[in-house]
């Protein structure tokens, strides 16, 4: 039975409330619901806009509902549309007309709103804590592969080289910047709408700030015809959770490539890899592959809400129905994503030699070898061209920058002496980086220093 059929003369058609419903998805809000529910009777029962003992059998029967849903034991209907008329119409049937005083002064509009708040500061929390994860496990393994030498690259072309750890750290940078983006959102979505009615506020003496505590919400939004319309907090959640799939898709862009032979710089656990249907000697970085691939997912996500929201006239529209399925997928998506992810890493096995092998070949100490001309008092850009010519002469004769002889190096300058070869051993290059920052060792131990003492 329709809650709001009062005004009709006819049924609709199962094929109009078939469409019309969002039970299938919403029922996800059960809790938040139930949650909602509570407070605004409570808050009922304080204003006395209801009785007193009405709250009370609303309260315990709602409890019991929620128990009941968590059972297994509450059948939705497409019929009753939502998560919030399925559980108006169990209470109903349960406690007759006293479950009918619970929506007074208040709408689906501000309901949904507080529901879907609710839902997403326990995602917020729930992301918050797996970042934290992650970014532990970050430290972790750069703590480990602090003397773990290998390329660092740009245009993926071997450039200078770097520590392992270094490379782990601008990962750790960059998802504690996601940890902070959620939390400054979780501000934003951390404000009370329920109390706005429909669009326009209500009739009665209702106490918003009562609600906000009850609820645990830091603020209440001064304007209900926003409060009902605003989905700015849910963009910005997706927002937030594309940014955070958009790091994730390019570590494990960098992680697939290292997989391969090409690089082999890791091996992923057998746990985290798959085989091939008829390719016997496969092992694929499937989970690494999954994750690039949703990161694809959560934007459309983001596009979705977007567009939905795109020209909407004030106040509610039910198009903002079709904001929980990007909402809960993006949510989801990501929580999957960055745990499978955090055991991935931990459980990979790092080719410590084969990375510092790649970090020799490639010339990747020629900035190195400029500097050391610089030192003599050429200017850099000469220093550039010297050190180009060098490469280019070694590239002909297939050798490293070290291994040619001193009277090659002379050849080229005669600023050259034999503290060149020391100058550029890889290890030299990362030791002599002195900015702030930097992937030398002595600037690695206090970038984890500094994280550890956060
Ligand atoms: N299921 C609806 C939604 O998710 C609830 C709000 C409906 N309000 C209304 N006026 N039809 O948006």
């Amino acid at each position: 039975m329709k809650l709001w059929k009062g005004r009709f003369s006819k049924a609709s058609t199962s094929s109009a409330d078939e469409f019309n419903a969002s039970i299938q998805f919403d029922q996800k809000m059960y809790k938040e619901d139930i949650t909602g529910s509570i407070a605004h009777a409570k808050m009922l029962g304080k204003q006395g806009i209801i009785p007193q003992e009405d709250v009370d059998l609303i309260i315990k029967t709602l409890g019991e509902i929620l128990e009941d849903i968590e059972a297994g034991k509450v059948e939705f209907t497409i019929e009753a549309e939502d998560i919030h008329m399925n559980i108006e119409t169990v209470l109903t049937q349960r406690i007759g007309d006293v479950g009918k005083k619970l929506h007074t002064a208040r709408s689906r509009n501000d309901q949904v709103n507080v529901d879907i708040r609710l839902y997403m500061k326990k995602e917020t929390s729930a992301i918050d804590t797996l970042l934290a994860e992650l970014l532990e496990a970050l430290a972790k393994l750069a703590k480990e592969h602090q003397d773990t030498v290998m390329p660092g690259y740009t245009h993926l072309q071997r450039a200078q080289p770097v520590t392992l750890a270094y490379h782990l750290l601008a990962y750790y940078q960059m998802f504690s910047r996601d940890k902070e983006r959620f939390a400054d959102c979780l501000t934003r979505i951390d404000r009370l709408p329920l109390g706005s009615g429909a669009l326009a506020g209500t009739t009665y003496n209702t106490d918003r700030d009562f609600l906000a505590e009850e609820l645990g919400f830091a603020s209440v939004l001064p304007n209900g015809m926003d409060a009902v319309a605003d989905r700015d907090f849910a963009i910005e959640f997706i927002n937030c959770c594309a940014i955070t799939m958009m790091h994730l898709s390019r570590f494990c862009e960098e992680l697939i490539n290292w997989s391969s032979v090409e690089f082999s710089f890791i091996e992923m656990d057998d746990a985290y890899s798959t085989g091939s249907s008829i390719m016997p000697q496969k092992k694929n970085p499937d989970m690494a592959e999954l994750i690039r691939g949703k990161s694809g997912r959560v934007y459309g996500d983001l596009m979705s809400l977007l567009t939905i929201c795109k020209g909407l006239p004030l106040a509610y529209n039910k198009d903002l129905q079709e904001d929980k399925e990007p909402i809960f997928d993006a949510a989801d998506t990501l929580k999957a994503s960055i745990g499978i992810f955090t055991e991935m890493i931990l459980t990979m096995h790092v080719r410590k030699e084969k990375m510092e092998s790649a970090a020799k070949y490639g010339y990747m100490n020629a900035t190195d070898a400029a500097d050391y001309l610089v030192a003599k008092g050429i200017p850099f850009r000469d220093c550039h061209e010297i050190i180009g010519k060098i490469v280019l002469h070694c590239i002909n004769k297939g050798i490293a920058i070290e291994e040619m002889t001193m009277d090659e190096f002379k050849s080229f300058s005669d600023k050259f002496d034999e503290d060149i070869y020391e100058k550029i051993a890889i290890r030299s290059c990362i030791e002599a980086k002195k900015s702030k920052g930097s992937t030398s060792f002595e600037s690695v131990k206090q970038q984890l220093a500094d994280i550890e003492s956060k």
